[in-house]
C-alpha cells in the first residue's frame, strides 16, 4: 500500500514544503554571482553587493519601515533578538516583556538578570491570549529602557495590540521591540507607523524563505551596541569594529544564498497575495477550529475569535499527553504537528499545561481543505479512544 501523503500543519515551526521555484532561482543567481558581498572592488563582488542591498531595501519595505532605517542580516530570529536585547541594555536598565514570550526572548532576559545587568518585568494574557497595553503601561517604570513582544505568539496565534503598545511606549520615550518571526509574510508589518523602534525577523516561517536567514531594522537614533566583533569588508584598518550601520551589527560573511533565497520568497508572497492566499488559510483555521469544537473532550485554547489571529491552533485532548497525541497524529495519520511547550513555558504555565504543553496546529500556503478534514477525523478517533 502506498504511504499516504504527509499532511503538514507545523507552519509556525518552518514553512514546508518551500516553493521549488524560489530555490532553484536562488540557486541559480548564488551560481552565477556566488562571490562576497562588499568585500572585493572587482565587478562580481559590486554586483553581488548591489544584489544584497535591494534585498535589504524591499525588506526594510515589507516591515514598513522608512527607507533609510537600517536593515542587518543575521542567522534567524534568535539571533537578531540576542543582538538587540543585549546591545540596546546597559547595567541597570529595566525591560517589560509578556509571558508569551518565546525562549529566544525569555532567555537572553533570563541570563542578563541572573548577571546583574538588567531587571524586568512581564505582563499577563487574557484568556483569549492578548496582553492589555494598560497594564504594559502599568509595568514602566523610571529604569526601563525597552518593551520587548511578540507580534504574533506561536502558541496561540494571537496578535498583539502593537500600535497602542506603540503610543504607550512613546509618551514614556522608550524604545519598543517586537519579534514578527509567526507574523511577517502573514499579516501586515508596519514598524513606523506602530512607532516600533525595532523588529526582528526569521526568513524560515511565514517568509517562505530558507532557514538559517533572519535579521533586524532598527530605527537609526536607537543606541546599540554590538555584541559580536570582526571583518565588515570597510574600515579595516580600525581596530574595533565599525559603527556604520548595517555593518555595525554584522560580523563576517554574508549568507549570501539565503539572502537570495529571501528575494525570492518575497516575490512568490507578493505573487500569491493577488490569490488571496492567507484569507483562505484563515477561512481553512475556522473550518479546524469549528470541527475541532464539535469533538467532546477537546480544549481549545484562545480560539474564540480570529479576530487578531494568525492561522494556528493549540489544543489537547483531555486525558491524552500531547505527545502522545502527536506520535498518534503522525504514526497513524501522517499528519505533521508540534507538541509540548513549543519553546515558550510561560504560556503553558498560565494556561495550565505546563506539564505536557499542547498539540499545535499551524496552517501554510498549501493546507487545503482536504488537510483540515483528516485532521478532524483523526482527532475524533484520538478523542474517541481516550
Ligand atoms: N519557534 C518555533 C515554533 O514555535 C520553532 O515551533
Amino acid at each position: 500500500m502506498e504511504p499516504s501523503p504527509l499532511i503538514y500543519m507545523d507552519n509556525a515551526a518552518t514553512s514546508y514544503p518551500k516553493p521549488a521555484d524560489c530555490l532553484n532561482r536562488a540557486l541559480l543567481r548564488y551560481l552565477k554571482l556566488g562571490a562576497s558581498p562588499g568585500r572585493g572592488g572587482y565587478d562580481l563582488a559590486q554586483e553581488a553587493e548591489e544584489a544584497v542591498s535591494e534585498i535589504r531595501n524591499r525588506l526594510r519595505h515589507f516591515f514598513g519601515a522608512a527607507p533609510d532605517w537600517p536593515l542587518c542580516f543575521a542567522a534567524n530570529a534568535t539571533d537578531a533578538l540576542n543582538t538587540l536585547i543585549q546591545g540596546m541594555t546597559e547595567p541597570g536598565d529595566h525591560v517589560v516583556s509578556t509571558r508569551l514570550e518565546h525562549n529566544s526572548v525569555l532567555r537572553p532576559l533570563n541570563h542578563l538578570r541572573e548577571n546583574g545587568r538588567i531587571t524586568f518585568d512581564l505582563a499577563r494574557f487574557d484568556t483569549d491570549g492578548f496582553v492589555d497595553p494598560s497594564e504594559i503601561r502599568a509595568l514602566i517604570q523610571s529604569k526601563t529602557r525597552l518593551v520587548i513582544l511578540n507580534h504574533a505568539s506561536n502558541v496561540l496565534g494571537t496578535v498583539q495590540p502593537v500600535a497602542a503598545i506603540g503610543r504607550i511606549c512613546r509618551d514614556a520615550g522608550i524604545s519598543l521591540v517586537i519579534d514578527v518571526s509567526q507574523s511577517a509574510g502573514v499579516i501586515p508589518v508596519a514598524m513606523k507607523d506602530w512607532g516600533v523602534s525595532a523588529l526582528a525577523f526569521t526568513g524560515h516561517k511565514s517568509l517562505m524563505g530558507p532557514s538559517g536567514i533572519g535579521g533586524l531594522v532598527i530605527r537609526p537614533d536607537i543606541a546599540i551596541r554590538p555584541i559580536r566583533f570582526g571583518g565588515t569588508g570597510i574600515d579595516s584598518a580600525n581596530p574595533f569594529h565599525t559603527k556604520e550601520f548595517p555593518y555595525r551589527l554584522e560580523a563576517g560573511t554574508l549568507n549570501l544564498l539565503g539572502i537570495l533565497g529571501l528575494g525570492e520568497s518575497l516575490s512568490f508572497l507578493e505573487e500569491q497575495e493577488a490569490g488571496g492566499f492567507r484569507a483562505l488559510e484563515m477561512a481553512l483555521t475556522r473550518q479546524l477550529i469549528d470541527g475541532f469544537s464539535e469533538i467532546d473532550g477537546v480544549t481549545l485554547y484562545a480560539a474564540r475569535s480570529l479576530e487578531n489571529h494568525i492561522p494556528l491552533l493549540s489544543c489537547n485532548v483531555n486525558g491524552i499527553a500531547a505527545s502522545d497525541a502527536a506520535a498518534v497524529l503522525d504514526g497513524d495519520f501522517n499528519i505533521a504537528v508540534r507538541a509540548g511547550l513549543h519553546c515558550a513555558p510561560l504560556v503553558h504555565e498560565s494556561l495550565g499545561t505546563a506539564s505536557g504543553g499542547a498539540i499545535r496546529f499551524s496552517l501554510g500556503v498549501f493546507n487545503q481543505l482536504s488537510d483540515i478534514e483528516a485532521a478532524v477525523h483523526a482527532m475524533s478517533i484520538i478523542a474517541g479512544s481516550a
